[in-house]
């Protein structure tokens, strides 16, 4: 079995497992705790509705929000330090989700690569 990795996000945390991406609410406040729970809710919703091919796919959401899984990606984007060139394909990407009136939160960090297809890996607010 390979590793887990854990990864923070702005309101949960995630662990990286082989194949899938487990996302859990943040404890470190009340209200970080609550804002992870509404962003797992808003994934699983947003991905039993309109499973959109630029949407990550949400293997499992329980219904109260504690817990999302996730396809995992095979790389994902860091906010700083992205080249030029790459930074002009995230942003093109990101144009076209709000074109498809998908929920982008303009962070590189929620950009996942997936083969040679790009997705939203975060689209919880
Ligand atoms: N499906 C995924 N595949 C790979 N890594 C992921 C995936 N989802 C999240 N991550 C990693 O975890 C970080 C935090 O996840 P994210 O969904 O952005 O949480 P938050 O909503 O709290 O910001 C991401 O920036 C990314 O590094
Ligand atoms: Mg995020």
């Amino acid at each position: 079995m390979g590793k887990i990795e854990l990864r923070k996000g702005a309101t949960r945390c995630v662990f990286l497992l082989r194949g899938v991406a487990v996302k859990i609410p943040m404890f470190c406040s009340w209200e970080s705790f609550l804002n992870g729970l509404l962003a797992n809710l808003q994934e699983r919703k947003f991905w039993r509705e309109m499973k959109h091919p630029m949407l990550a796919r949400v293997l499992y959401g329980d219904p109260m929000g504690l817990c999302v899984v996730m396809e995992r990606a095979d790389e994902t984007f860091s906010d700083i330090g992205v080249p030029a060139n790459d930074r002009r394909v995230l942003n093109f990407f990101f144009a076209r989700c709000a074109k498809a009136c998908l929920p982008v939160d303009r962070h590189f960090s929620n950009i996942g690569r997936f083969g040679n297809k790009l997705k939203l890996i975060d689209y919880g607010d």
